[in-house]
C-alpha cells in the first residue's frame, strides 16, 4: 500500500482521481485542499475514512506541506486556480497557487526525496489554427495565451528545472479538456447543462467555432495512474482521447440530448484572447504505457454526464447563482 498525497483532491479532476485510486489500488490517500470556491467536501462524501482523509490547507503553506510530504510515498499535484475567465478578471490567485504553490511542493519533495507527479494542461502550448492538421506533441514549444495557462506553463518549467538541477523524481502530464461528474458549474459543459435544467438558454462565446479536445475525466485519471506506476522519471506525457469538437457542436448535442431544439442558444461576448483550437497527439502515452480511453463515444459520455447533473442538483445548486452573477458582470 502506498500513501498518496493528492493536492486539490476536493476539486473536479482531483475528487474523481481519489475515487479512481480507491477503486483500483490498495493505496491510502491524504487530500490537501484549500476548499476555495472550486473545492467541495461533498465531492468526497461517502469515501472510507480509513483510506481517505481530507486536510484543509493551502499548498503555499510551507510548514503544512512539509509535514504532509514527509508522510507520503508519492505526491500527485492537481491543486490549481483552473478557470481562464477568472484569470482574466484577477490573475493574482493564479500566480500564488499555480506558481508559488508548485514551488512550495517541489521544495518539499526535494527535501524528502518523494516521487512527484505534476498535473498540467494542453493550454501551455497555446492554440492551433482551425484548418491546421497539426496536433500538440511533447515536442511542441510552450506558447501560453491567458494568465491561467501562463502560470501553468511556468509551473511545468519549475518541475523540469527541479528534475534536472536537483534530481527530483517527477513526471508531468498535459491533458486536454475534461468532462464528467463533479465539475464546477462555471465550466462550459456543466454550465450549459444546468442552464438548460433551469430553463435558461445556453451561452456560446463569440461564433462558437473554437475547438476543444474532450476527454472523460475517468480516462484522464486512468492515464495519471499509469504514468505514476510505469512512467519514466523526467518525462512529459500528453493525455488526449481524439475528442475534437467545436463549441457549437457541443452545445447542440447537449440541447438535443436534453430534448430541446438544437438551435435554442444565444451568442454572447467572446472571451478576450480566446484560444482557437486545442488538439492532442497521445501516441507516446498509448505506445509506451499501453493506455487507451474507455469512453470512445462523446455522445454517450455526455449523456451520462447530463444524467449525473440531473441526479445531483443538491451538489451543484449551492454554487449556481453566485457563478451566474459573476458571468453577468461581463455580459456572458
Ligand atoms: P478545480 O478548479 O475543479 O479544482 C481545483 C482544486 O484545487 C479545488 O478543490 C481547490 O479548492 C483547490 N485549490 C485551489 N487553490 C489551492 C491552494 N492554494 N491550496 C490547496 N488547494 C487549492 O480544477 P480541475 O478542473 O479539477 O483541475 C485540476 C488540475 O487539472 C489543475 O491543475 C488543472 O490545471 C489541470 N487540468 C484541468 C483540465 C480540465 O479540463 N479541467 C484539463 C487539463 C488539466
Ligand atoms: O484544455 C484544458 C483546459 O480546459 C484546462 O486547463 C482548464 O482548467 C479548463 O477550464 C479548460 O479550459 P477552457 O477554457 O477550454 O474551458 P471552459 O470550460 O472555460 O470553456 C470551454 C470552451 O467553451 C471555450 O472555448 C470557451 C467556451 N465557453 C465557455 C463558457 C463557460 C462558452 O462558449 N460559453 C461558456 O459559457
Amino acid at each position: 500500500m502506498r500513501r498518496q498525497l493528492v493536492t486539490g483532491g476536493a476539486g473536479f479532476i482531483g475528487s474523481n482521481y481519489v475515487r479512481h485510486v480507491l477503486a483500483h489500488t490498495d493505496d491510502a490517500v491524504t487530500v490537501l485542499d484549500a476548499l476555495t470556491y472550486a473545492g467541495n467536501e461533498a465531492s468526497l462524501a461517502g469515501l472510507p475514512p480509513e483510506r481517505m482523509r481530507l486536510v484543509r490547507g493551502s499548498i503555499t503553506d510551507a510548514a503544512l506541506v512539509d509535514s504532509l510530504v514527509a508522510d507520503a510515498d508519492v505526491v500527485v499535484h492537481f491543486a490549481a486556480e483552473s478557470h481562464n475567465d477568472n484569470s482574466l478578471a484577477d490573475p493574482s490567485p493564479f500566480v500564488q497557487t499555480n506558481l508559488v504553490g508548485t514551488y512550495t511542493l517541489l521544495e518539499a519533495v526535494r527535501r524528502h526525496g518523494t516521487r512527484y507527479h505534476h498535473i498540467s494542461t494542453d493550454e501551455v502550448y497555446g492554440d492551433l489554427d482551425l484548418d491546421d492538421p497539426a496536433r500538440f506533441t511533447e515536442a511542441t514549444p510552450y506558447n501560453p495565451s491567458s494568465p491561467y495557462s501562463a502560470t501553468k506553463a511556468g509551473s511545468d518549467l519549475l518541475v523540469r528545472a527541479w528534475v534536472r538541477s536537483f534530481g527530483v523524481r517527477a513526471t508531468i502530464s498535459n491533458c486536454s479538456n475534461n468532462y464528467g461528474p463533479y465539475q464546477h458549474v462555471e465550466k462550459f459543459i456543466p454550465r450549459q447543462i444546468t442552464n438548460v435544467i433551469d430553463g435558461v438558454r445556453p451561452r456560446l462565446y463569440g461564433a462558437g467555432l473554437n475547438v476543444r479536445d474532450w476527454i472523460h475525466v475517468d480516462d484522464h485519471n486512468a492515464a495519471v495512474l499509469a504514468i505514476l506506476e510505469r512512467g519514466r522519471i523526467g518525462e512529459t506525457y500528453l493525455i488526449g482521447a481524439d475528442g475534437e469538437k467545436n463549441n457549437r457542436e457541443v452545445i447542440e448535442l447537449i440541447l438535443t440530448l436534453m430534448g430541446h431544439p438544437a438551435d435554442a442558444y444565444d451568442h454572447v461576448t467572446d472571451r478576450p484572447g480566446h484560444d482557437l483550437r486545442y488538439a492532442i497527439d497521445s501516441t507516446k502515452l498509448r505506445t509506451e504505457l499501453g493506455w487507451t480511453p474507455r469512453y470512445t463515444s462523446f455522445a454517450d459520455g455526455l449523456a451520462d454526464t447530463i444524467d449525473w447533473y440531473r441526479g445531483h442538483e443538491s451538489w451543484w445548486r449551492p454554487m449556481k447563482a453566485a457563478t451566474e452573477s459573476k458571468y453577468a458582470r461581463t455580459g456572458q
